[in-house]
């Protein structure tokens, strides 16, 4: 796992401009998201953390992206285990999302899964999942940058995604 490029660590210590937080999280809760459970296995205990910081990076080698939280006590035990799984929520599934954005919350009670090629979860009835290995991780102020290098993914034949937008939930009406 290769670390850190100079430049992300520079923009973020050098950059003086601060905004309002809640400003911040209002106007950016405009851009409306998917949502994503990322899941990964240590030591036979899986762990999970809701995320709409997902993204699809690059086509060829295929590469995704997301930023965990530094706070994240989940997110820490899923990178030692080197690999992760994002889990692409239905609609069906808010659920699902607001117990694993629970803190401390047993998180994979009466959730079923099975063990993708890294051994990561790949949780039951989800639209989608991408099985990765990690590839990079860049400081990102109070976040990281996590780059998975895609090693399987999978998506099921129907169904229609969980979506987030300004701090609540909402569906994809087509
Ligand atoms: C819709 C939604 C999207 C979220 N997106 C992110 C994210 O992209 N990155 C992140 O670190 N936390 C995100 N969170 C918060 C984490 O899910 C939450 O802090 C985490 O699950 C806390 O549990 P942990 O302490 O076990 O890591 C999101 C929460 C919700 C409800």
């Amino acid at each position: 796992m290769a670390d850190g490029v100079d430049g992300i660590s520079d923009l973020v210590d050098g950059g003086a401009a601060t905004v309002d937080t809640a400003h911040f999280r209002a106007v950016l809760g405009h851009f409306a998201t998917g949502i994503v459970v990322v899941t990964g296995v240590l030591d036979g205990v899986p762990y999970g953390l809701t995320c709409q910081s997902f993204v699809s990076l690059s086509l060829d080698p295929g590469l995704v992206a997301f930023s965990p939280s530094k706070r994240s006590s989940s997110w820490k035990r899923i990178q030692e285990s080197g690999a992760f799984c994002a889990n692409v929520l239905t609609e069906d599934q808010e659920d699902v999302s607001r117990v694993f954005a629970t803190s401390g919350a047993d998180k994979f009670r009466g959730v079923g899964w099975r063990p993708s090629e890294t051994g990561s979860p790949i949780l039951q009835d989800v639209l989608a999942w991408v099985d990765c290995r990690i590839e990079a991780r860049y400081d990102a102020g109070d976040h990281d940058i996590i780059v998975g290098r895609v090693v399987d993914l999978e998506a099921a034949p129907r169904g229609r995604p969980l979506l987030a937008y300004r701090g609540g939930y909402g569906r994809f009406d087509a």
